[in-house]
Formats: C-alpha cells, sequence, structure tokens
C-alpha cells in the first residue's frame, strides 16, 4: 500500500496543479491564444505520441533509431569508455538501446517525471544489459543530478534523443544546451538527436499524417485542458492546423476554432473563441548542422562528430566543452 502524503506534500501538489491551471488559462485568455505543448501528453496523449512515432509519414524516429544502429561504434569512439550515460526524460528508454552495447557505460542515469514507467523500464534495461549499473532516477531535472559516489570521477555524457530540443524556442533551446554543457563538465559531452530542415511537402506530410493520428493527438489537448480546468470546451469545434513556416523553419501546430464560442470556468473567468482563431500549441524547429552548432556554440559546445542518414533528414551530433 502507497504511503499518505505528508500536509506539506500536499500543499506542493495542490501548489503544482494550481500553477499549471493558471498557465494554461493564462495562454487561453492571452490575445494570441497558446498552450504549452506539455499538456499534450495525458496517458491518451502518450498513446497517440507511441502511434505518430510509428507512422509512415513520421520519418523522424525510425530514422534515428537506424542513425544509431548503423553508427553504434563511431559513436562510442568519439565518446570513449567507461562513461556515467545521462538521459534526461528517457520515458521507454528505447533509443538508448542501440547504442549500449557498443559504448559499454560504466553507468546508465535515466530519468523522468513518470516514476512507475521509468523503473519498470530499468529493470527491464538491468536484465538485457547486467553489466551496466543503472540508477533510475525519477525527477523533472530542476535539480542537479546525482551521480553515485563510486561514478563521481567518470566522464559525464548526456544523451538527448528524439529531437526534443526542436520542440523548444531557440532561447529555450540555448538554455537547455548551457545546463546539458554544465552537467557534462568539461571532460564530458552530449549527444544529441537533431532533426533537419529539409523540402516543406516532406515537413508538411510528417504533421498531417494521412490516418489523421497527429490530428487526434493536437485536438486532444483539449480534453486534458479540459481535465485540468474542469471545463466542458467542446473539442468538435475545433480544427488540427500544421504547416512548415519557411521563414522560421519550424513545424507550427495549431488548434483552428471552426466558430464563435466561449465559455465560463472556475472563479468566473470567461474563456472565448472566435471562428478562424487558433490556439497554438507546438513548434517544432528544424536545423541544419551549421544553424545548430552556431547555437551549441554559444552555449560553449564544440562539435566533434555528427551522422547523417542517406537522404539526410535527421542527424545525431556529439558535443564536447568549447
Ligand atoms: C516530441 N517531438 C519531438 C515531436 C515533434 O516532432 O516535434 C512531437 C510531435 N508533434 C507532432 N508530431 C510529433
Amino acid at each position: 500500500m502507497g504511503q499518505a502524503l505528508s500536509t506539506t506534500e500536499l500543499n506542493t501538489v495542490f501548489n503544482e496543479s494550481n500553477m499549471l491551471k493558471q498557465e494554461l488559462l493564462d495562454g487561453l485568455i492571452s490575445d494570441n491564444k497558446y498552450i504549452n505543448p506539455k499538456f499534450f501528453y495525458d496517458e491518451y496523449g502518450s498513446q497517440l505520441f507511441e502511434k505518430i512515432m510509428q507512422l509512415p509519414e513520421y520519418y523522424p524516429t525510425r530514422t534515428e533509431i537506424s542513425l544509431l544502429e548503423n553508427n553504434k561504434h563511431a559513436i562510442a569512439k568519439s565518446i570513449g569508455e567507461d562513461t556515467v550515460l545521462i538521459e534526461p526524460g528517457a520515458g521507454n528508454c528505447q533509443k538508448v538501446q542501440s547504442i549500449l552495447p557498443a559504448l559499454k557505460p560504466s553507468c546508465y542515469i535515466p530519468i523522468d517525471i513518470s516514476a512507475e514507467f521509468l523503473f519498470e523500464c530499468a529493470n527491464k534495461l538491468k536484465e538485457k544489459f547486467p553489466y551496466i549499473d543503472i540508477h533510475a532516477i525519477a525527477d523533472d531535472m530542476k535539480e542537479k543530478v546525482s551521480i553515485p559516489e563510486q561514478f563521481k570521477d567518470n566522464d559525464r555524457v548526456i544523451f538527448y534523443p528524439g529531437s526534443t530540443i526542436g520542440n523548444y524556442n531557440p532561447t529555450e533551446a540555448l538554455e537547455f544546451l548551457k545546463h546539458a554543457n554544465e552537467m557534462a563538465g568539461k571532460e564530458g559531452g552530449l549527444l544529441i538527436g537533431v532533426d533537419l530542415q529539409k523540402d516543406k511537402d516532406i515537413l508538411d506530410a510528417a504533421y498531417n499524417d494521412e490516418q489523421g493520428i497527429t490530428a487526434l493527438f493536437n485536438l486532444n489537448v483539449i480534453n486534458h485542458v479540459n481535465k485540468l480546468l474542469d471545463s466542458e470546451i467542446d473539442v468538435d469545434l475545433f480544427k488540427h492546423v500544421a504547416f512548415y513556416n519557411e521563414e522560421h523553419c519550424r513545424i507550427e501546430m495549431h488548434l483552428e476554432s471552426k466558430s464563435d464560442h466561449d465559455y465560463m470556468i472556475e472563479n468566473n473567468e470567461k474563456i472565448s473563441f472566435s471562428e478562424s482563431e487558433r490556439i497554438h500549441t507546438e513548434y517544432s524547429y528544424k536545423y541544419t548542422i551549421e544553424s545548430f552548432s552556431g547555437l551549441a556554440k554559444q552555449a560553449g559546445l564544440k562539435l566533434k562528430d555528427f551522422w547523417l542518414d542517406d537522404n539526410e533528414l535527421f542527424s545525431v551530433q556529439y558535443y564536447v566543452a568549447a
């Protein structure tokens, strides 16, 4: 049986949920409406994202996995031996499995907020790779990662696959890169998956799949908002909009209102939508090797090696302290 929460812990949970509500409200009453993409990932949203990763049009996941798989020995050579490999937002720890057999780090530290799922995946990984010390940490990465005492002096490598960096705007991406550089330290590195700029048709198709799974994923954020705000915003009154903005080199996802409608919610707040008004839900920035390494340079990182697939759709890049 789970332990009861203390009053302090209950207060923390209560304050966090109020902060999330306020964050949503601020976005929905603003002139340029927005919902942070982190709200995509309720249980159903996470299931839909799993499906997105299998879609024929969504090339990033399978391209990155084969890049890691095909270049594992070169990646291991570039990184070196006996490292502590740290993966923020590790999720199901799937991608790391392509490089673990060649890299053989001394210790692997997957970090994620969903504790139960993380520990389950880490335990499976321990069976598969008994020669690697695996220390899962359930955390949101806001604090410093604690490295087990016996590995304190090993070089640290941050592993950040999935092109998650693309969902940060350039200022947030720079912050992340600085944080990663700090975590890795002078002798460490950052192995990161970065999606590349390419033909607009390929990008538009990847976020407008024929089966409509990405549309469901985008629209589901309204259901999640309704749960969190205890509201009844009608999801059927919105449509999915996604396109590649060539000027800003990013996919933009929005929810477009089909008509005028408004809702009264808690504390007598009113949320109004007018016909054709859009709620911005996600950016997915696409880079070139030059544009990304330029950003990383501002964070004090130097590109050591990179790997591309034959069609140059995706990249895996390895950085060290400049
Ligand atoms: C999680 N992230 C890297 C995905 C992306 O491609 O930006 C999220 C996504 N949104 C729609 N399809 C996939």
